[in-house]
């Protein structure tokens, strides 16, 4: 299986360089590839997105990504973030699925990620007006709800569909779409929530969702939210699917620059999004058997080597240590 491994900045490289030294302890072949991306290949190739590192996610089985961005490029024309935003866009990988644990909690977000605010129409009028625009197709919607509808059939059946259906045109269409994909799966339960209401209820009661089906933006948001209610961003993982492979794996959170640097930065969001790769994104049975093992081990590591954002002491490596004394 080969893996294109793309560090990024920040905190992106130190959480990547500890999932690599777990995957080679695994027992499966599995062959990783740095390549350039994110604020690292600007100042390389000028291209947050360079073409070899575009061609090499495609030719692979799956991409495990660090994360991308840094405050130097904040006021600059050529952003990391934009080489993140074509390369979801290059492999489709429209469902973003982003699991939150905790006492009493197990949700899932399903996020679309290829459409929406991000993808939109952008620019600025000749009086200064600055404009994104906001689009979907009946058809991205349908096919976000069916991964959604079709993951809720694997866990409590239940699928909390979030929009701003009060307002905005997009949501009216999410909402009617959303409601004929429901009709296939009658024994899955949907309720709709209007997004605001869903950031006030997953900080009160987390616990009573199952499935939150959501658009990219309101996902991107109430998924920091779901990570900030159970244990924060340093455990918080993703996997981005589309109908075929490559998915791309990485953490919900960012290259952090406020911690980049000093080796403290927790990899379990990191090491849990290595598991979701085994689990979803190769998908061999040896793989499936080893995804649970990684993330038996990083709940070992949790209990035994906090590192500091969870009140503990341990830095990357020593807590990336304990996960391989673990395995
Ligand atoms: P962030 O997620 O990088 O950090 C938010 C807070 O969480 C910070 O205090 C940080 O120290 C803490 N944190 C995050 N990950 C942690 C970890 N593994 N261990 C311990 N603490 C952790 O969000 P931000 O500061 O808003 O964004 C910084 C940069 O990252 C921006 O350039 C942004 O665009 C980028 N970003 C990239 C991705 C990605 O590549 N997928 C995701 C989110 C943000
Ligand atoms: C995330 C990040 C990205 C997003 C940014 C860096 C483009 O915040 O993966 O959550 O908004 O999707
Ligand atoms: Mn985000």
């Amino acid at each position: 299986m080969r893996i294109a491994l793309l560090p990024g900045d920040g905190i992106g490289p130190e959480v990547t360089t500890a999932a690599a030294r777990v995957l080679r302890e695994l027992p499966l072949e599995l062959e990783l590839e740095e390549h350039p991306f994110g604020g690292a290949a600007i100042h390389a190739t000028g291209d947050p997105l360079p073409r070899e590192t575009l061609a090499a996610c495609k030719a692979a089985d799956a991409v495990l990504m660090g994360a991308v961005g840094a405050p130097e490029f904040d006021r600059s024309e050529v952003r990391p973030e934009q080489g993140l935003i074509r390369l979801r866009g290059e492999l489709d990988v429209y469902a973003n699925l982003r699991p939150a644990l905790g006492d009493g909690v197990d949700l899932l977000v399903v996020r679309e990620l290829v459409g929406g605010l991000y993808y939109g129409e952008r620019g600025v009028r000749e009086d200064g007006t600055v404009y994104d625009t906001m689009e979907y197709r009946p058809e991205q919607v349908e096919r976000i709800a069916r991964r959604g509808f079709e993951i809720a059939r694997g866990r409590r059946r239940h699928v909390t569909s979030v929009d701003k259906a009060n307002i905005l045109d997009t949501s009216r269409l999410w909402r009617e779409v959303v409601e004929r994909v429901a009709a296939d799966y009658a024994d899955v339960e949907l309720e709709h929530m209007l997004v605001d209401n869903c950031g006030l209820q997953l900080v009160l009661a987390p616990g009573r969702f199952d499935v939150i089906l959501t658009e990219n933006t309101f996902g991107d948001i109430l998924s920091d939210v779901a990570a900030g209610v159970t244990g924060g961003l340093g455990l918080a993982a993703s996997a981005s699917l589309g109908d075929e492979r490559p998915g791309i794996f990485e953490p919900v959170h960012g290259s952090a620059p406020d911690i980049a640097g000093k080796g403290i930065a927790n990899p379990a969001a990191m090491l849990r999004s290595a598991a979701l790769m085994l689990a979803y994104g190769l998908g061999e049975p040896g793989e499936a058997a080893e995804a649970a093992r990684l993330e038996a081990a990083v709940d070992v590591a949790l209990e035994t080597t906090p590192p500091s954002d969870l009140g503990g002491s341990a830095t990357t490596s020593e807590f990336t240590d304990a996960v391989i004394a673990s395995l």
